[in-house]
């Protein structure tokens, strides 16, 4: 054992030890100190390193399984605070973007940092508008899926194909570069989306209008028929568009991380998307609404709320779109979601699954297994509802998330590429498994 030998801290950081902006940490098994500056609440991650038992010794790490007590980056784009219930992007509460903002201007704030001037909104929309065609040769791809392909499936190849379409893309630390990818990609997203939605109708696929704004052009895509021109619902048009704010970015979630992580590698933004978009794609993340859907469905009535609930605190089934990761409030996206799932109802009729979900919630609300856990209906409890009433079948839900997050992805991936602190992502493992030993060849072999 080494002798109790306090480590001193060096100049810069005993004016820390002075404001107690430090940690002293005692090392049982050599009696050492170490002290290590805090800053913004975190210590590094690295300076627990030096703690060691012997000069051979690797250094202290900490174990953080699926990272929940890990800050991975700085950023300055989004802030949650889950246990109030809040959500910011760039400062702004959501709820005053859902009220007073567009997705597109919300993106341009997501991606720049400010809100634009009218000049700004003007040239970005022009440009994200000028890139949603998708080159011929994707429809190609797309009739190569079955009809009963998952469009999540399809987008993912799609948005991963777009990579070979632009090779310019890989030129990633190119500011013109990296502008023109983020056109490319928020323009093309609904696109593929609407594309994947109409190969699976096995209808014509319809191009965009580029007099119709964001979302009224996705509508257009997906739904468009025999018109000479198509007009969206204006109602529906908005609803959709706020839902996209709502979706536009949440921090280092897991698609996120997934953008960054294989960002990290360098590989061009379409790769990177494919991959975030992949993460997306679990019911545990993006794919929950789809999962809330098919519960509500299969609950089927108001009177089995009580035994499917029953059947949750027993642990046989989860109450899909209740939890968070970080929300341990009401998500408030979901107060939002609520709220625009009359006005959707108001045009298209009322959803009969709305009283099932009303019930869950109000049952949930005031059970003790609930509330101990801190269960609150997230983004996803409603939005399958509104999403079912527009027309959508389940298996868009998911990508109905993807096409506005794909703004968020770009902040962030962006953030991460300009921060000089950021290298590869390359996390430790502590490894249990079994010693040095050798081959046992087949004969000898129990
Ligand atoms: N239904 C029933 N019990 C739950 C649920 C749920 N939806 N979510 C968590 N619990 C329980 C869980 O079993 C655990 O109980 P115990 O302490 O007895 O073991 C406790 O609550 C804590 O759960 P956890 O898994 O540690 O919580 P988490 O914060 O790691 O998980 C979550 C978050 C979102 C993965 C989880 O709540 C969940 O699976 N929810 C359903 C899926 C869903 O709605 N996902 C959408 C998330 S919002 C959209 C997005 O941002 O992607």
């Amino acid at each position: 054992m080494n002798p109790t030998k306090p480590i001193v801290a060096p100049a810069s950081d005993k004016t820390n030890a002075a404001r107690r902006e430090s940690l002293t940490i005692t090392d049982n098994r050599t009696g050492r100190q170490y002290e290590v500056p805090v800053q913004h609440d975190t210590i590094r991650a690295i300076d627990l390193r030096q703690i060691k038992v012997n000069e051979d010794d690797f250094g202290m790490m900490t174990y953080d399984p699926a990272y929940t007590n890990t800050a991975s980056c700085i950023s300055r784009i989004t802030f949650i605070d889950g246990d109030k219930g809040i959500l910011r992007y760039r400062g702004y509460p959501i709820e005053e973007l859902a009220e007073k903002s567009t997705y597109l201007e919300t993106a341009y704030l997501i991606l720049h940092g400010e809100l634009p001037t009218n000049a700004q909104l003007e040239d970005w929309t022009y440009h994200v508008t000028h890139h949603t065609f998708i080159h011929e040769s994707i429809k190609k791809f797309l009739d190569g899926f079955h009809y009963d392909a998952h469009p999540m499936g399809m987008i993912i190849s799609a948005v991963a194909a777009l990579s070979t379409f632009y090779p310019d893309a890989k030129n990633i630390f190119d500011e013109d570069s990296r502008r023109k990818q983020t056109w490319r990609l928020i323009g093309k997203m609904p696109t593929l989306a609407a594309f994947t939605y109409r190969h699976s109708l096995g209808m014509p696929y319809a191009y965009p209008d580029n007099e119709l704004s964001y979302p009224g052009n996705f509508l257009n895509m997906l739904f468009r028929t025999t018109e000479l021109k198509y007009r969206p619902n204006p109602t529906l048009e908005r609803a959709l568009d706020v839902l996209f704010i709502l979706h536009a970015d949440h921090e280092q979630n897991c698609s996120t991380s997934a953008m960054r992580g294989v960002g990290s590698s360098h590989v061009d933004p379409y790769s990177a998307i494919a991959a975030a978009t992949a993460a997306l794609y679990g019911p545990l993340h993006g794919g929950a609404n789809e999962a809330v859907l098919r519960m509500l469905l299969e609950i089927g009535s108001v009177n089995r709320v009580p035994d499917y609930i029953k059947q949750v605190k027993s642990g046989e089934q989860k109450l899909m779109g209740f939890g968070h990761c970080v929300y341990k409030n009401y998500d408030p996206r979901a107060k939002i979601v609520k709220h625009i799932a009359y006005e959707v109802f108001d045009v298209m009729g009322r959803n009969p699954l709305i009283d099932i979900a009303l019930e869950c919630e109000r049952i949930a609300l005031e059970d003790d297994y609930f509330v101990k856990r801190k269960l609150y209906p997230n983004v996803d409890f409603y939005t399958g509802l509104i999403y079912q009433s527009m027309g959508f079948p389940m298996t868009m839900f998911p990508v109905l998330f993807a096409i506005p997050r794909t703004s968020g992805w770009i902040a962030q991936w962006q953030e991460m590429l300009l921060d000089p602190e950021q290298k590869i992502a390359r996390p430790r493992q502590i490894y249990l498994g079994s010693d040095e030993r050798s081959y046992i060849p087949m004969d000898h072999r129990g």
